[in-house]
């Protein structure tokens, strides 16, 4: 793919999220902005997945995954979860395991915990579409990613 494109792609704003898997006894967890709402009735969003993570397996064969909706304070998160051993990635970190098994990160603005309900195919990623189960919120300002740097929600708003 062309730095240009990828340069282009960047311009579109993003919240950032650390989604997770339960799978075979073990958890794993990626950061993640393809994250985006589908249908509202019935509650349906999708993600899409490269298709050579080292994760996809779990992703693909564990019949659902939990978005967490990182807050402004938790840049450390997304780029923990965004490289290394999946061990190293859940190390330290607050999470709380919800009834389907999946861990849900603490702190964060918004999580939902969802059945895996199709893969789609698309080129070099994989199309997740989910069941949104259960949800929560908080107040919390969410994380936002855009040209490649994070940045508090906040730091966009203008003062009034
Ligand atoms: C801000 C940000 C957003 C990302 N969004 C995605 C995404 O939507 N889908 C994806 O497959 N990888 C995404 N990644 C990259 C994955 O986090 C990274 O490739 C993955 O954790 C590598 O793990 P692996 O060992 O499973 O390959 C993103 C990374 C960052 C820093």
């Amino acid at each position: 793919m062309s730095r240009s494109y990828r340069d282009a792609l960047s311009c579109f704003a993003t919240g950032v999220t650390v989604v997770t898997a339960r799978h075979e006894a073990s958890d794993w967890g990626m950061t993640c902005n393809s994250f985006s709402s589908v249908s509202l009735e019935p509650r349906l969003v999708l993600w899409s997945l490269r298709q050579n993570a080292s994760s996809r397996a779990a992703f693909v064969n564990s019949g659902g995954y939990t978005v967490s909706i990182l807050s402004g304070q938790q840049e450390a998160l997304a780029r923990q979860f965004s490289s290394g051993e999946m061990a190293q990635r859940f190390a330290g970190v607050d999470a709380e395991r919800l009834d389907s098994g999946r861990l849900k990160i603490g702190a964060s603005s918004a999580w939902f915990d969802c059945s895996l309900v199709r893969v789609i195919a698309a080129g070099d990623h994989d199309i997740l579409l989910g069941e949104v189960k259960n949800f929560g919120w908080t107040p919390a300002e969410p994380l936002i990613f855009a040209q490649s740097q994070f940045l508090p929600v906040r730091q966009l708003a203008a003062p009034s």
